[in-house]
C-alpha cells in the first residue's frame, strides 16, 4: 500500500511537472505553471522521505534531511525574493550549479559505497559525475562573469587543451566502466578532477553577455546528469524531471541561437567579441544622426493614432519598466493606441522584456510577438525605441558582412516616425554600429530610459 502510494506520488509529480512547464510557455500562466510544478515536487519529496524503503527499511538521518530542506528553502526565498530583474540570468546559473553539484555529489557516494556495482551503475555513477562536474564548475564561472567578479579570459591554445581534457576524460570514463578502477580509485576521482577542469576552462572565454545560451546549456547538462540519478535510484519522477530540464534546456539554447542567427559552436567560441575588434560594420562613416526635443517626442506622440514601444536592453538597466507603462497609459488616455514590439532575444535573457513589463502590469495583450509587430508597422505613426539596439538594426537584412545579418529584427523603418532614446552613440551587446540612428526618419532622444520617460509623461500631462 505505501509503496502504491509512493508511486501515484511520482506520477503526480511527474504530471505536474510537464502541466508546469507547458503553464511557463505563456506569460499569463507562467506563475501559476511554476507554483503547480514545485507543489507536485514537493508532494513526491515528501513522499519518498516518509514512505521510500530501502532493502525493506525506512530512510532515517531526518535531522539533516530537514536540516538542509529548511536551508535551501530559507536561502532560495530570501534569494529569489531580494534578486533585481538584471541579475536573474546570475541566479538561475547559481541555482543550476547546485543542481549539478548535486549530481556529483550523489556520484561521489554511490561510488563510495562498498556494494559490488553493475556495468550499468558504473555508466550512470562515472557520466553523472562527469556531466555534473562540468555544470557545476560551469554554472559557477558563469555566476562569477554575471556578477563581475571574473573577467573574460582566453587561454593561448584553450580550444586544443580542452579538446585534450575531454579526450581524457572519455577514457577515464571507460575505464571506470570497464572496472578498472575497482582497485584504484584515483581513476574515478580523476574524472572529478578533470571535469572540473574543464567546467572551468569552458566557460572562461565565452564573452560574458552570451552567458544566457551557455548557461542554458550547461542547465540541459544538469538535468541529463539528474536523468542518471533517476537511472541510479530508480525513481521516476527524478528521471522525467531530469529528462524534462535536459530537453527543455537543449530546446531553449537552440531557439536562442535560431534568434540571434548564431550557431552554438559561433556563441561558444564567442565570434561577436572578434567583430568588435576588426569588424568593418564598426569602422563604417555613419554621416550625422538628428536629435529630437523631449517637447517635440511628447507632441507628435499626442498627435499620432498609433505608438508601438520598442523595449531592449537599456529599459531593464534603468528599471524604467513602470514609468514606460505610465506613458502608455498617458497616451491611451489622449486616444492614442499603444503596443509593445518584442523581439525575441531583446535582453539578455528569453522572455526578458516579457517578464520586466508584466512586472509593471502592462496587460499582456499588449506585447506583440516580433512577426505580428511587424505586420503591425506599416500602420503605426511613431515607434519609441527604448534602449534597444542590435534588435532594430537593420544591418541584420542588409549587410551580409555584418556578425548579426540574418537575425530577424523589428522593422521600424515601415512605420512613420522613428525616435531612438539611449544614452550614447555606443553600439548594443553586438559591438557594432547601427545605421538605423542615421536613416532619415530616426531621430535621438538621449537621456537614461527612466529620466527620459519620467519627463515625458509630464510633458504630455501638459497638453
Ligand atoms: P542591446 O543591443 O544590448 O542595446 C541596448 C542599448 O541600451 C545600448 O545600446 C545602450 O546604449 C542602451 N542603454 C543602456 N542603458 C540605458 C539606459 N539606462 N537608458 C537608455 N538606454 C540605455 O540590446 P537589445 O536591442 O535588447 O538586444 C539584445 C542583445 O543581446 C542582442 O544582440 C541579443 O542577441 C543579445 N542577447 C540576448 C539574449 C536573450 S536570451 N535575450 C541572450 C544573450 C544575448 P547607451 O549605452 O548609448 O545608452
Amino acid at each position: 500500500m505505501e509503496n502504491m502510494i509512493l508511486q501515484l506520488s511520482y506520477l503526480i509529480g511527474s504530471i505536474t511537472f510537464i502541466m508546469g512547464l507547458k503553464m511557463l510557455s505563456h506569460p499569463e500562466t507562467a506563475r501559476k505553471g511554476n507554483l503547480v510544478a514545485a507543489a507536485g515536487m514537493a508532494i513526491a519529496i515528501f513522499a519518498t522521505i516518509f514512505l521510500y524503503k530501502h532493502n525493506g527499511e525506512s530512510l532515517h538521518n531526518y535531522a539533516w534531511i530537514f536540516g538542509g530542506l529548511i536551508l535551501g528553502t530559507v536561502v532560495g526565498t530570501i534569494a529569489a525574493k531580494k534578486v533585481q530583474m538584471t541579475a536573474m540570468p546570475e541566479m538561475v546559473s547559481l541555482f543550476n550549479g547546485m543542481g549539478g553539484a548535486c549530481a556529483m555529489l550523489i556520484s561521489l557516494v554511490e561510488y563510495g559505497k562498498p556494494e559490488e556495482k553493475s556495468t550499468g551503475m558504473l555508466v550512470v555513477i562515472a557520466l553523472g559525475m562527469m556531466i555534473g562536474t562540468v555544470s557545476f564548475a560551469g554554472s559557477m564561472i558563469a555566476w562569477g562573469k554575471l556578477n563581475g567578479k571574473i573577467k573574460d579570459r582566453t587561454i593561448p591554445g584553450g580550444q586544443v587543451i580542452n579538446f585534450a581534457i575531454f579526450g581524457g576524460l572519455i577514457v577515464l570514463d571507460a575505464m571506470v566502466i570497464m572496472g578498472m578502477s575497482a582497485g584504484n580509485p584515483m581513476l574515478f576521482y580523476g574524472i572529478l578532477a578533470l571535469s572540473a577542469l574543464y567546467g572551468v576552462l569552458f566557460v572562461m572565454p565565452i564573452g560574458g553577455a552570451d552567458m544566457p545560451v551557455v548557461i542554458s546549456l550547461l542547465n540541459s547538462f544538469t538535468g541529463v546528469a539528474a536523468a542518471f540519478g533517476g537511472f541510479l535510484y530508480d525513481n521516476p519522477v527524478m528521471l522525467t524531471g531530469g529528462i524534462l530540464v535536459g530537453s527543455a534546456g537543449t530546446i531553449l539554447t537552440i531557439l536562442m541561437c535560431k534568434a540571434m542567427n548564431r550557431s552554438l559552436k559561433n556563441v561558444l567560441i564567442g565570434s561577436f567579441g572578434a567583430a568588435k575588434t576588426g569588424g568593418a560594420a564598426g569602422s563604417k562613416d555613419q554621416g550625422a544622426y538628428k536629435e529630437i526635443s523631449l517637447n517635440d517626442t511628447a507632441t507628435l506622440m499626442a498627435y499620432a493614432s498609433k505608438v508601438m514601444i520598442i523595449p531592449g536592453y537599456g529599459l531593464a538597466v534603468a528599471q524604467a519598466q513602470h514609468t514606460c507603462h505610465e506613458l502608455e497609459k498617458v497616451l491611451n488616455e489622449k486616444g492614442v493606441e499603444v503596443s509593445y514590439g518584442i523581439h525575441p532575444v531583446a535582453g539578455r535573457m528569453p522572455g526578458h522584456m516579457n517578464v520586466l513589463l508584466a512586472e509593471a502590469d502592462v496587460p499582456y495583450e499588449k506585447l506583440l510577438e516580433m512577426e505580428d509587430a511587424n505586420d503591425q508597422m506599416g500602420g503605426t505613426n511613431v515607434v519609441l525605441i527604448l534602449g534597444a539596439n542590435d534588435v532594430v538594426n537593420p544591418a541584420a537584412k542588409e549587410d551580409p558582412s555584418s556578425p548579426i545579418y540574418g537575425m530577424p529584427i523589428l522593422e521600424v523603418e515601415k512605420a512613420d516616425h522613428v525616435i531612438v532614446n539611449k544614452r550614447s552613440m555606443k553600439p548594443g551587446y553586438a559591438g557594432i554600429e547601427n545605421e538605423l540612428f542615421f536613416r532619415p526618419k530616426s531621430s535621438m532622444l538621449f537621456g537614461d530610459a527612466k529620466k527620459v520617460l519620467q519627463s515625458l509623461v509630464g510633458e504630455l500631462k501638459q497638453m
